[in-house]
């Protein structure tokens, strides 16, 4: 028996959820994969979810579909950084890999009412996970603990305050934000302070094993679009393949925004606890107020070893040609 931590993941992938899932095939017990529509549409999503299994060496691991379009909103995707397919240029043969039968949202409902060991991944919009808990309310006790890569605890990437995955979905990240089930969150606050480039590409090509030849061609779509980028989801799952790489975090009440004109889709954070007493900061990693009002929700990423998640990240993919 594996004595790796187990986890579930949803996920849309998406280059930066294909090296999310190298680093969590190789270092954590993934029990299934459920495929949502986000960066593109699911059609894509699932089958590159199984395309990576194989890509791994793990076609064991089950792939599920869940939804493909938002609970309400419009539909919006990401295939400007992604690709059409999700994976930059790279097209993929269909994968010998068959997608399981059972629908995503009810397998997410089976595996967390049978199972106490297991936690969930959210790389993607939050769709699925919200529409589980509409139908099994009981799953708020049954989760024990979402990693979600959402969110910003500052600034937002698709509008100026909505990052993506929560910008798509917000009804959906809103169900799950105020289901009371304990969520670690690694918003763009962090993830934007990974910088992959072509040199990062090259690097990778070096390695001369098929997973490392494949991140290259997916990441040299994104590093090329202004020479740089950050592969957020990766970096979110760092926290629980290596707990040293988050640095700082703090436990803070967090609203999803649903109606602002300008801010839906907004991970609103309540920092007032933090507010530094010297006004030039804007927050203080530590407390320096008590507001009984505000019950934190939500354990937010704020610090990051970025030189640390390199090097996991690179040795990981490395490790793919032992
Ligand atoms: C998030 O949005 C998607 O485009 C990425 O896959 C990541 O999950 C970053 O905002
Ligand atoms: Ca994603």
């Amino acid at each position: 028996m594996s004595d790796k931590r187990k986890v579930v993941i949803d996920c849309d992938p998406g280059i930066d959820d294909c090296f999310a899932l190298m680093l969590c095939i190789k270092h954590l017990d993934v029990v299934g994969i459920v495929a949502v529509g986000g960066n593109t549409g699911l059609a894509y999503t699932e089958k590159n979810a199984r395309y990576m299994t194989e890509l791994t060496g793990r076609p064991d691991i089950p792939v599920y579909a869940g939804y493909d379009m938002p609970m309400m909103n419009k539909l919006v995707r990401a295939t400007e950084v992604h690709g059409s397919g999700g994976l930059g240029t790279v097209s993929i043969e269909e994968p010998k890999k068959k997608l399981e039968e059972q629908h995503g949202v009810d397998y997410l409902i089976d595996v967390f009412m049978n199972r106490d060991d297991v936690s969930l991944i959210t790389l993607g919009p939050l769709t699925n996970v919200a529409q589980a808990i509409l139908k099994e309310p009981r799953l708020k006790e049954r989760i024990p603990e979402i990693l979600c890569m959402g969110g910003s605890a500052f600034v937002g990437n698709t509008t100026p305050t909505a990052e993506f995955n929560i910008y798509v979905d917000p009804e959906a990240a809103k169900i799950v934000f105020e289901s009371g089930i304990p969520i670690r969150l690694v918003g763009l606050n962090v993830t934007r302070q990974n910088r992959m480039s072509y040199d990062d590409v090259d690097r990778l090509k070096a390695m001369g094993n098929p997973v490392a030849d494949f991140a290259a061609k997916i990441l040299s779509f994104t590093a090329g679009m202004d020479g740089r980028t950050s592969l957020c989801d990766a970096c979110a799952v760092s926290w629980l393949v290596d707990p040293n790489i988050i640095t700082k975090s703090a436990k803070v009440h967090v609203d999803v925004e649903t109606r602002g004109e300008f801010t839906r889709g907004m991970t609103v954070c309540d920092w007032r606890e933090y507010m530094g007493k010297n006004p030039k900061e804007d927050i203080s990693h530590e407390k320096q107020f008590e507001n009984p009002a505000s019950v934190p929700n939500v354990d937010v990423a704020l610090e990051f070893d970025e030189q640390r998640f390199r090097k996991v990240l690179f040795d990981t993919i490395a490790s793919y040609g032992e």
